[in-house]
């Protein structure tokens, strides 16, 4: 199993010799090259692969210290609100810790993230409404009881969320010119701010959210209302806006060209990049989530296969030169 992230980076985070780890081995994830997208766009871009962590999504790096933290100070069950990462994430730390998770999902959520967390043995309550009701509810719940709120809210997300960025800075040997992110709520935005305020680095943060907020495709960032939008405006934070088209574009070509498939709100980052949003030359473009989480809009966009007998001249005909 890799280092838990808590061990790692021990160092640096609000852990003593007697808070209990909760992993299941996050964190340490692949910063890959992106050569093709690098030739088509004129700069250096890496790409840090969060898709790779266990629940398969970045949640994992707050959601170790979440739960780990949680436990320390005595909470019995944890629970959230959420557009599926969190809530697959959320669910999955309480049954390594063994207490129950309760999981506040907004209509959004894809099935696969609902499946996960139900998966787990959470209890999973779809809530009518927004995102920011729901959000607003799991608070409520979070300061009334013996239930530790594991949203962004909660600090020692963020602390964990923070090791992306000394991850990237290790892995190419220094900072990049600017580090690029998706925008729903927030929180890892003010997570990679920490970061950087921490390392004293003047490397630029960008964050890209989507242009319709309420509706968006990306349904990972669909997030009328951003808990964390002060902290973000006084990260120094540049915001980017960019719309679906551009966001399932930047999609595509992350598969097709690059071979990663993430899930769309992922994809927003190098959507800000393709525009000319983000300057600098060598860039490292997060991709939050596995496109796994979000197979119903990759099957709605992507080619459909043929249907054909089980005769190779058929096969061959049908697929137009693939075979040289
Ligand atoms: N990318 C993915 C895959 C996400 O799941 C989220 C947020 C974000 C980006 C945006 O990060 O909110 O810190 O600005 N998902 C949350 C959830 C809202 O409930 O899983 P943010």
């Amino acid at each position: 199993m890799p280092v838990p992230l808590i061990e790692r980076f021990r160092a640096v985070l609000p852990v003593s010799e007697t808070t209990p780890v909760v992993s299941l081995g996050e964190g340490s994830t692949p910063l890959l090259q992106a050569p093709r997208l690098s030739e088509r766009y004129g700069r250096e871009i890496w790409l840090k692969w969060e898709g790779a962590n266990p629940t398969g999504s970045y949640k994992d790096r707050g959601m170790t210290m979440a739960v780990s933290k949680g436990l320390e100070e005595g909470a019995q069950a944890v629970v959230c609100a959420s557009t599926g990462n969190t809530a697959a994430s959320a669910a999955a730390y309480a049954a390594r810790a063994g207490i129950p998770a309760l999981i506040l999902t907004s209509e959004g959520a894809t099935g696969e993230k609902v499946a996960q967390a139900r998966m787990h043995g959470a209890r999973v309550l779809a809530v009518r409404g927004s995102f920011d009701d729901t959000l607003a509810a799991a608070r409520a719940l979070g300061e009334g009881g013996n239930h530790v709120l594991v949203n962004s809210l909660n600090p020692y997300r963020r602390e964990g969320q923070k090791t992306a960025v000394y991850e990237i800075v290790e892995q190419l040997g220094g900072a990049p010119d600017a580090f690029v992110i998706p925008y729903g709520g927030g929180g890892n935005t003010s997570a990679y701010a920490q970061a950087l305020a921490e390392l004293s680095l003047d490397a630029l943060l960008v964050s890209a959210e989507a242009a319709d907020r309420r509706r968006t495709i990306a349904s990972a960032i669909r997030i009328g209302e951003p808990a964390h939008a002060e902290r973000v405006r006084s990260s120094g934070a540049l915001v980017v806006t960019v719309g679906d088209d551009e966001i399932l574009e930047a999609w595509r070509e992350l598969a097709a060209l690059e071979g990663i498939f993430c899930e769309p709100s992922s994809a927003a980052g190098l959507a800000a990049v393709r525009r000319g949003d983000v300057p600098g030359d060598r860039l490292a473009v997060t991709l939050t989530g596995h496109g796994l989480k979000d197979v119903a809009t990759a099957d709605r966009l992507a080619p459909p296969p043929l249907l054909v007998e089980a005769d190779p001249d058929a096969i061959r005909e049908l697929s137009e030169g693939d075979f040289p």
